[in-house]
């Protein structure tokens, strides 16, 4: 729910129809660097940037969960500097905002098989993700190494290991991704103009409305993300049956 009645007049949303789960595909970093001769990197450390005040928009909206899709599984083989200095900005992240987005009850979780994540960016997460803990205003997802398949092959063999000779169900399935108690995103947002999936919540966004602007990740901001909202607002969600 909105905070405050200030807040419902100053953004002309549906407070009755707000997306429960939003998912953002954050990209165009690179591609913002570059178009002002800058190194890619800058346009990271600006992404980051850009990411605090979606948050904090997100939780004062009443959204209850933001999956941010950080680092894919496919963006290893990337040239190592720029891997490293993703690693780095996550945990500057971490390392500057936790304190606060504990204070605005973001409680912080990741998918992704952060496992193979570097032990110092592992550990970052870890000590961020005990922290916030039992804040219960909005999640913050962040997906990392995170590939929509290997999340499955991932869960399949978790199941395999435990099941009882009975079949798979989609409801068992579910309960094995890393989104395991989460609903499923009714919005996904992807920045940069690109209309693709790129292996992101392959199983979750089934239903998922779609938004993709032309805005490069660094200069998305809450006007965009309000934007957005406002579409899937304007949106008629069928899941298959007539009108
Ligand atoms: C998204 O920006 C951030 C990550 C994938 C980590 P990109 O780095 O993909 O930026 P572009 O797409 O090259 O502009
Ligand atoms: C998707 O963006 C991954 C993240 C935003 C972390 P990419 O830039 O890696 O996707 P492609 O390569 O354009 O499909
Ligand atoms: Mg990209």
């Amino acid at each position: 729910m909105p905070t405050s009645e200030s807040e419902h007049q100053r953004v002309d949303l549906d407070w009755s129809r707000m997306p429960r789960h939003i998912a953002i595909i954050m990209d165009g970093n690179g591609r913002w660097a570059q178009a002002r001769n800058l190194p890619r990197v800058f346009g990271h450390r600006q992404g980051v940037l850009a990411l605090k005040p979606i948050v904090k928009t997100c939780a004062r909206l009443g959204v209850s969960v933001l999956t941010v899709y950080a680092f894919s599984t496919e963006n290893w083989i990337r040239p190592k500097a720029e891997v490293d200095a993703l690693m780095d900005l996550l945990m500057e992240f971490l390392r500057a905002e936790t304190a606060e987005l504990k204070m605005e009850g973001v409680s912080i979780r990741t998918i992704g098989d952060i496992a193979k994540l570097p032990p110092r960016a592992r550990s970052a997460l870890q000590e961020s993700m005990r922290r916030t803990a039992n804040e219960q205003r909005m999640i913050l997802n962040l997906a990392l190494n995170y590939g929509g398949r290997d999340e499955l092959v991932r869960a399949v063999n978790r199941w395999i290991q435990r099941r009882d000779n009975e079949a798979l169900t989609e409801e068992t399935l579910a309960s094995y991704l890393d989104t395991a108690g989460l609903p499923d995103p009714d919005l996904l947002i992807r920045s940069s103009g690109e209309e693709r999936i790129s292996n992101f919540m392959l199983w979750q966004i089934a239903y998922a409305e779609i938004y993709v602007t032309k805005t490069m990740w660094p200069d998305f901001d809450p006007e965009e993300l309000i934007k957005a909202i406002r579409a899937f607002q304007s949106r008629t969600r069928r899941f298959g049956a007539v009108e």
